[in-house]
């Protein structure tokens, strides 16, 4: 009901009787009255005024179900939301949860993780209220073989997502780095339960700085107020993101990973570069200083399952299915 009364509040932006809201609601006064109390103590400014009503004057930066509820356009995402004001990770609930049954598009949200998970056991800093964290429960009927082509439906979507809020439109770093001029924005993790031919279910988690300052990013790292210069709304950006991988995900799902392939290009900061990946695959015997096993070469393409093409300086075509992308120049 909360979502439906702001809905309403959020289209009048004006004084709004509590009897019109009432009527719209088909709820009582009363009942109306709690809800508004509920509101304000969530941290919503609706002031009341005698003879004219109720106005929303302002909204927490909060990221709460029922705001995300209102408007979002998704047949299957986030129908069911699991919020937290802060998790170890949202990877692991939202496991659990797989586990447990839960319908496909069931989200995983929080305001800020302590132990945020990054590819390669890295970790994903997570400061409250900043950025945008949440795992997504995806069951597809795919082989675990094509489940990297679920990592490049939630990068284009997120690349979507973003172009179509902000105007401003990051690029992809295989396999998943969302970047702004080679700064990192934002990235992906998924994570499946599956056997050798079978995926029970995958969750994808999606990590984006969005509110961060200087101070609260890491080093290489950028968030969309310090890009575009000022706060960023964390809801519009989420409930877009949903949206367009949505909308990727049901197009990849009934005519494949073509046009997902096609538009990954689009915003692909890889393809075309001479890149250094440094990864574990058998016979690359090269080692940088550090001792790193690594294959050099230029990056010409994607393949259907999202492994990168490398054409070494021999001629030859190699492919990589992880690791690291560096920029050689
Ligand atoms: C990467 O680029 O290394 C992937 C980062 C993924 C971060 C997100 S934040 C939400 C979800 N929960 C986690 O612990 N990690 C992912």
């Amino acid at each position: 009901m909360k979502n439906k009364i702001l809905e309403f509040l959020y289209k009048k932006q004006d004084y709004v009787s509590g009897e019109d809201i009432s009527r719209r609601m088909g709820i009582s006064r009363q009942a109306l009255w709690k809800y508004m109390h509920e509101l304000r103590d969530l941290g919503y400014d609706i002031t009341a005024v005698p003879h004219l009503g109720y106005r929303l004057v302002s909204s927490p930066d909060r990221l709460f179900p029922f705001e995300i509820s209102v408007g979002l356009k998704t047949r299957i995402l986030a129908k069911k939301i699991f919020y937290y004001e802060t998790l170890p990770s949202t990877m692991d609930v939202a496991m659990e949860l797989g586990l447990k049954g839960v319908p496909e598009g069931t989200i995983v949200l929080t305001e800020s993780q302590t132990k945020g998970k990054g590819r390669l056991g890295r970790e994903w800093h997570s400061p409250k209220y900043k950025g945008i964290y949440v795992s997504l429960v995806l069951r597809p009927d795919i082989l675990p073989r094509e489940t990297s082509v679920l990592t490049l439906v939630a990068a284009v979507g997120v690349c979507e997502a973003i172009k179509e809020v902000t105007g401003v439109s990051p690029q992809i770093k295989w396999p998943n780095d969302i970047l702004i001029n080679n700064r990192k924005l934002g990235g992906i993790l998924t994570e499946l339960n599956a056997e050798m031919d079978k995926v029970f279910f995958a969750v994808i988690g999606i990590g984006i700085n969005v509110n961060n300052d200087n101070r609260s990013l890491c080093d290489g790292a950028v968030s969309l107020k310090e890009h575009i210069g000022e706060r960023q709304n964390r809801t519009r950006i989420l409930r877009q993101v949903l949206f367009s991988i949505e909308e990727n995900y049901l197009s990849f799902k009934r005519q494949g990973s073509l046009l997902i392939m096609d538009k990954w290009r689009l915003f692909s900061s890889t393809l075309g570069r001479r890149v250094r990946v440094v990864c574990r695959k058998a016979g690359v015997k090269e080692t940088d200083r550090a001792g790193r096993l690594f294959l050099e070469g230029e990056a010409v393409d994607i393949d259907i399952d999202g492994g990168l093409l490398i054409r070494l300086d021999t001629g030859i075509l190699e492919k990589v299915t992880s690791g690291d992308v560096e920029y050689c120049r």
